[in-house]
């Protein structure tokens, strides 16, 4: 008797094996979309080593830009007139309970430093580059790595290869065209295709916005109506908890007094939204413009082994940098996060109510947006108990593996390489071709990406 209310205290310390409300926790920065710092999701939570009896092979990655001061547009429609609201306000914040902070606070974003890397940002980028060495100690150090060209992406690269390498010069980082008429043949694939809309989603994302900002709104107006709160002031507060953390490690925004937990879900929800419809399975184009990635990267971890050659091709490591855009595109060519996935109903439009949070949504940008968000491709050489001996392939986003859905029979759920080449066929016609897709209405025109022959 005595020993089990024992062991019942030990366990209710380690807070393990029980319910209790009391023990709720909420981490707002797991869940602010493209301003989050990095973090493993655990979505789905599989072990994340490679599977019994399989070795990797080679691997390749597909990396957004470490974190930034700010990205532009977020600045200027969100951020920018917010600050400068609280530059003219005559609140005293200091009379304001909740935001009391804001009498000394200052604007951590400056105009020269807005589409920069963050210290923290550079620092993350070598530290992928020390993971990745670290976990495939038997893979040689790549000579080149690929990046698009804009300033916050070569950094990212070239942070890495100060982890990645023993002498970040033996790493040559190949910087490809960002621009508008590179067809396939780019990081940037979705500047180049016609079909694609920057501001696609906006429009759904604001009837979110709108409806979950009125309560707060109306909050906060209560306490310093002078102030005259706005939707997209509420907003702008969400996204100043991101920047300003990796900016300054910490942000008074990101309080569970300002915003609770289900509003923060809020802002993620209007985050998915905008993405879904943007570079999601909500876009039409999305699938056409992430296949070319996923196309020349299989061919390169499927092409024969020559450890005699010098060919860029006969890489181990195959690593690229982009920006936000990219991956969701490619996740939607892999038919990853999809929220209808074996339903039976491929129904795009029922699965982002726009006047309620799906909680269940697979679709979920903090997922695999963050600030150095990565996607892997991993093959594998397999002799596992209970496989045929043989060439299998996993794909992790964010450390996570994600089973393909139609290929994922292999160790750990990994996909055959005798079934590969047939699923990716299928991937390629579901989400149709780059140029067709895209209508690209300039010449010269590509449906494949070279960069690794570069
Ligand atoms: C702030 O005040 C200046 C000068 O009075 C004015 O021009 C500007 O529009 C104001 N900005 C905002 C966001 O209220
Ligand atoms: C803040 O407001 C003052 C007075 O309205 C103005 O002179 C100053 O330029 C503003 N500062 C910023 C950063 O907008
Ligand atoms: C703001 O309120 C505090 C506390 O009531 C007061 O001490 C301070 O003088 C006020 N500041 C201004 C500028 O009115
Ligand atoms: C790194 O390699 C470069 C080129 O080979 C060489 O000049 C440099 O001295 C090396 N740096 C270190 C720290 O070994
Ligand atoms: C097409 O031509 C433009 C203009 O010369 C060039 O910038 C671009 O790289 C070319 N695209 C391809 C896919 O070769
Ligand atoms: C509050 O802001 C809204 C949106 O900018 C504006 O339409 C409204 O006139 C403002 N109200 C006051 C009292 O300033
Ligand atoms: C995939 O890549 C191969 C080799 O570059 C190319 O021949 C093929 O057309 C590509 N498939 C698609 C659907 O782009
Ligand atoms: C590969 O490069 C090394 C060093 O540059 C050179 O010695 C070797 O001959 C090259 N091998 C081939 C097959 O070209
Ligand atoms: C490996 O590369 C070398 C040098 O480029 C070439 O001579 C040889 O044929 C290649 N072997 C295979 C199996 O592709
Ligand atoms: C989704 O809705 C759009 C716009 O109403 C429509 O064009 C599209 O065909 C719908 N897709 C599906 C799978 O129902
Ligand atoms: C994996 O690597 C280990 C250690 O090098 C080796 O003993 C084993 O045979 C390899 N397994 C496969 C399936 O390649
Ligand atoms: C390929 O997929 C089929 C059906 O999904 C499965 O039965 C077969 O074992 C897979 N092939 C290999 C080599 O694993």
């Amino acid at each position: 008797m005595y020993s089990s209310l024992l062991l019942l205290a030990a366990l209710l310390a380690t807070g393990t094996l029980s319910h209790s409300p009391n023990s709720y926790s909420f981490n707002p920065l797991q869940h602010l979309a493209g301003t989050a710092p990095p973090f493993d999701p655990l979505d789905p939570p599989l072990g994340p080593s490679p599977p019994q009896g399989c070795n990797v092979t080679r691997a390749a990655y597909l990396v957004r830009h470490a974190a930034i001061y700010a990205n532009d547009f977020d600045y200027e429609s969100y951020i920018e007139p917010f600050v400068q609201k609280l530059n003219n306000t005559t609140v005293n914040w200091s009379t304001i309970p909740t935001f009391s902070f804001l009498s000394t606070w200052q604007n951590p974003i400056t105009d020269a430093e807005q589409e920069m890397l963050t210290r923290a940002g550079k620092l993350e980028a070598t530290k992928l580059g020390v993971d990745i060495a670290q976990r495939y100690q038997s893979l040689r150090t790549p000579e080149k790595i690929w990046t698009s060209t804009a300033e916050r992406t070569v950094k990212s690269a070239k942070s890495l290869t100060q982890g990645l390498a023993d002498n970040a010069s033996d790493i040559q980082v190949v910087e490809i065209s960002e621009g508008e008429e590179e067809g396939a043949n780019s990081l940037t694939p979705y500047g180049s295709c016609p079909t694609y809309s920057s501001s696609a989603g906006s429009d759904q994302a604001t009837t979110f916005l709108n409806r979950y900002a009125a309560p707060i709104m109306a909050r906060f107006n209560a306490e310093s109506p002078a102030f005259n709160w706005t939707a997209t002031d509420v907003y702008a507060i969400s996204l100043l908890c991101g920047y300003e953390t990796v900016i300054r490690g910490s942000s008074p925004f990101c309080s569970l007094d300002i915003l609770s937990p289900n509003e923060w879900l809020a802002f993620e929800y209007t985050n998915d939204i905008q993405y879904f419809y943007n570079t999601g399975y909500g876009s039409p184009v999305s699938g056409a413009i992430g296949f070319p990635w996923v196309n020349a990267t299989m061919n390169s971890l499927m092409g024969d082994h020559n450890n005699t050659s010098n060919a860029t091709t006969d890489q181990d490591l195959y690593i690229s940098f982009t920006h936000r855009e990219l991956p969701p595109t490619v996740i939607v060519a892999l038919g990853l996060f999809n929220n209808s996935a074996y339903s039976g109903a491929n129904n795009i439009n029922g699965t982002m109510p726009l006047n309620t949070i799906n909680h269940r949504r697979a679709w979920k940008s903090s997922y695999f947006l963050t600030f150095l968000t990565n996607i892997a491709i991993e093959k594998m050489s397999c002799d596992s108990y209970g496989f045929d001996a043989g060439t299998y392939y996993r794909v992790l986003v964010n450390d996570s593996p994600q089973s393909l859905d139609g290929c994922a029979e292999g160790p750990g759920e990994s996909c055959a390489q005798g079934n590969m080449t047939s699923w990716l066929s299928q991937r390629a016609e579901a989400v149709g071709e780059y140029g067709t897709t895209c209508m690209v209405d300039y010449a010269n025109s590509t449906d494949v990406l070279s960069i690794y022959n570069s």
